[in-house]
């Protein structure tokens, strides 16, 4: 095994607490958070598999009635984390967020077993597993598609992981920040200001995230009265995904589709009209204010991911793709540079993010070998020399966030040892 093999090892069990995984060792995010803990699981098939089954059904046990699985657990409760346990005060069995994360975990858990020797005991565990994330993915039809067109929506920027995306700048900008907002941020303590959202945004996030409270998270109301609607391209792509890969998990285990296959269809025709043909971009749609969103985020080449049944959309995709950052030594960034958002420190305003290059490259792998295997090797390279941070810089692949973060050490393993 290769030195930083065996570092990516240690940077997650180090970070292991009972069960599950903390996304840093640096105080910044001391809790199980969502998408972070699929990564995570992946990470781990690659050497110990109950480790993997551990993160997974620790998430699980937070799962609310509903079906919702919230973005945060909240399994330490002294903690200087804002917003803690006490700010969003909801739950199921554990403390947790009011909101959720793209649904990663389908599809990471499908990839996980169709790389492993899983045992008799494991199955069981597992069908537990799938019949959980199939109330999941329906918790997301039923609340956040109520008219069932085929597109979900999130109400939150939290929801969508990349929480200060240029995406959202626009239904951000309306959103009227409450009077008297008291809190104090954490974060700015722990990681330079300058790599951190502003707190133009922190005000925002917590006026949205107050409303959602104030109406106390029910879900049927707050798809039409949320001061954030917005159904995004990215997430879309990334659910859309794991319904596909969730209806094949469901065979195996023998367990009833329910009428998934029929909202499948829906939404993949509905999300190929989100493609402007003119501009050939894939653009997000703000549901409340009634505004299209076309921003040029990495994140709308998840398109890739949802594996659209359609060769030349996805090769007007690819083409594109490869536009986007030609010629740089280190892709992808977050925001395309010669946007006039592009910030090259700030979050989600312009660094790289594993997690991006990983979904894009799974999403390209059966489609364009030799360009995905590029992006692999890129990214493997940008590690190589780096390290496992949080995000780095597209001009020069400095380290930014935190540091020993644990999806960049994950999404490593698998790059480097997954051969299918
Ligand atoms: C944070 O605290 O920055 C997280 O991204 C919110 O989920």
């Amino acid at each position: 095994m290769s030195k930083l093999l065996k570092i990516a090892k240690k940077t997650l069990l180090k970070n292991r607490r009972s069960n599950y995984t903390l996304p840093t060792n640096n105080k910044l995010y001391p809790a199980q958070w969502n998408w972070d803990s699929a990564f995570i699981a992946l990470g781990y098939s690659h050497f110990n598999i109950n480790f993997a089954l551990d993160e997974i059904n620790t998430l699980l046990k937070g799962q609310w009635k509903d079906g919702m699985i919230p973005h945060i657990l909240f399994h330490n409760k002294s903690t200087k984390y804002f917003p803690n346990h006490t700010v969003w005060n909801c739950g199921n069995k554990i403390a947790s967020s009011g909101i959720t994360q793209p649904p990663i975990i389908v599809s990471i858990l499908k990839q996980i077993l169709d790389n492993n020797q899983i045992s008799i005991s494991q199955e069981k565990k597992i069908r537990t597993i799938v019949k959980k994330l199939k109330k999941y993915l329906k918790w997301f039809i039923k609340f956040r598609d109520p008219k069932k067109k085929g597109l979900v929506s999130i109400l939150h920027p939290w929801e969508s992981g990349y929480d200060n995306s240029s995406i959202w700048d626009k239904p951000m900008g309306k959103v009227k920040i409450e009077k008297n907002l008291k809190y104090k941020r954490g974060d700015i303590k722990v990681v330079n200001p300058e790599q951190r959202p502003l707190d133009k945004d922190y005000d925002r996030y917590v006026t949205i995230k107050n409303h959602l409270k104030a109406n106390k998270y029910n879900p049927i109301k707050l798809y039409k009265i949320s001061k954030f609607n917005v159904i995004d391209v990215g997430f879309n792509a990334i659910f859309l995904r794991a319904l596909k890969d969730l209806l094949i998990l469901l065979k195996k285990y023998n367990i009833n589709p329910s009428d998934l296959m029929k909202y499948v269809k829906k939404s993949e025709i509905q999300i190929t009209k989100l493609y402007d043909n003119k501009k050939n971009i894939f653009y997000s749609y703000d549901v409340k204010n009634k505004i299209k969103i076309t921003v040029p985020s990495i994140t709308n080449f998840f398109i890739l991911y949802a594996d659209i049944n359609n060769r030349l959309l996805n090769k007007k995709i690819i083409n594109s793709l490869k536009n986007y950052n030609k010629g740089k030594k280190f892709i992808f960034s977050s925001i395309k540079e010669d946007h006039k958002s592009f910030e090259e420190k700030r979050y989600w305003r312009g660094p790289i993010w594993i997690n991006c290059n990983w979904i894009v490259y799974q999403g390209l792998k059966n489609k364009d070998k030799l360009f995905s295997n590029y992006i692999k090797n890129k990214t493997i390279d940008l590690l190589n020399k780096k390290g496992f941070h949080e995000y780095y810089s597209c001009k020069n692949g400095k380290a930014m966030g935190a540091n020993n973060f644990s999806w960049s050490a994950a999404l490593y393993i698998d790059l480097v040892l997954n051969k299918n």
